[in-house]
């Protein structure tokens, strides 16, 4: 099914893109919400198969047996990345083979097939084709785009699911946290199976229930977000709920090491880059609780809030505030990987992919 070049209910957005044809919603009002668009992407393949030939659908519910591996074992894996639209009109994705990459090794480690790079790219570019309008103006948000990898298939015994489902949907989204964040560390729950053994280092769809009690409890008491210990001592800072943090001393930018129990962000991982050829030192291994209690500036990264500092740090009964605002390291940061992102700086690392 190919889809039309004009979409339903499009309007002319305003002068300056008068060519292009948007949806009919509020450009000014996005959030970090589920906006249905027109078109997913599905892809299915037999257990001991390989994925071949996928297809454009009408965005919508999907049947599924509720004998199900995903339903019944969690056998499932999602990623997350953004397509962006440029002043001058282009479409850019940001390292989405990055993505690819680690649907590809989360696949492996719970024993499903995946899509090729190549296979995930076509999915991921005719997604956002499809749903052009959908991808906001520049500087109003961008396209979410979402890959889901699941075991489809019927079963009853705890196995590998006979069948599976690689699915693209996307959603145009604005901020996922506006403001500086104020964390509350836990210190009793942890965030995934720990060790290098355990899925804390691939997008597992189980990583995530089991964060709830711990962030709803710290939502209700005035806290953005929960920052999790590590399960082995609990004397090291790991990941927050869905981003990588940082802490900043002097010249020195530390960031927890990515040994299969945090989730090697590709954030996390560009903006390494970024700080490294600013001129900083960044150091990745295990940042313990006192040494982020005593840091002078503290950041998160991750796609969905892309570099955001923190403002205050809460564990146990000590809370520490750290310099947030235009002159720290992460808001400079931040201000490249967005400009490397949107096409005004100039992609020296051949990170962006144009999809238009
Ligand atoms: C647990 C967790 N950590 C970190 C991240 C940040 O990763 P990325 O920068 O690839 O979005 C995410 C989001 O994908 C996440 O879910």
């Amino acid at each position: 099914m190919s889809p039309p070049s004009i979409l339903g209910n499009g309007k002319d957005c305003s002068g300056s893109a008068a060519e292009e044809i948007y949806a009919d919603i509020n450009w000014d009002e996005l959030g970090f919400n589920i906006i249905p668009t027109d078109y997913m992407y599905v892809m299915k393949c037999a257990k001991g198969d390989k994925f071949s030939q996928g297809s454009l659908l009408p965005y919508g519910n999907i049947e599924i047996s509720p004998s199900a591996g995903i339903l019944n074992y969690g056998q499932g894996i999602f990623e997350g990345l953004k397509a962006l639209r440029t002043k001058d009109g282009r479409i850019l994705l940001f390292r989405p083979e990055e993505n690819a990459q680690r649907m590809k090794i989360g696949a492996d480690r719970l024993c499903m097939p995946s899509p090729s790079i190549d296979q995930f790219l076509n999915a991921v570019k005719q997604i956002v084709l499809a749903n052009k309008r959908w991808v906001p103006p520049p500087g109003k948000g961008s396209l979410y785009i979402r890959p889901l990898l699941m075991g489809t298939g019927a079963l009853l015994g705890v196995a590998p699911a006979p069948e599976y489902t690689f699915l693209v949907y996307c959603s145009p989204v604005g901020s996922y946290h506006k403001g500086a964040l104020n964390l509350k560390v836990e210190d009793k729950l942890y965030r995934a199976i720990s060790g290098t053994g355990g899925t804390g280092g691939i997008k597992s769809v189980t990583n995530y229930a089991p964060v709830y009690t711990a962030m709803s409890k710290a939502k209700a008491n005035g806290f953005s977000d929960v920052l999790f210990l590590d399960a082995a001592t609990g004397k090291h800072i790991e990941e927050a709920t869905a981003c990588n943090v940082f802490v900043v001393k002097g010249n020195v930018i530390s960031t927890p090491a990515t040994d299969g129990t945090i989730l090697p962000g590709i954030t996390r991982k560009s903006i390494i880059d970024i700080a490294i050829d600013l001129g900083h030192q960044v150091v990745e291994r295990a940042v313990s609780v006192e040494e982020m209690l005593d840091a002078e500036e503290m950041f998160c990264t991750g796609t969905a809030m892309v570099v955001n500092s923190v403002a205050s740090v809460t564990y146990k009964d000590t809370r520490v505030n750290y310099t947030t605002g235009p002159e720290t390291l992460s808001a400079k940061l931040r201000k490249t990987l967005v400009g490397i992102q949107t096409g005004s700086l100039e992609d020296k690392k051949s990170w962006t992919v144009r999809v238009d």
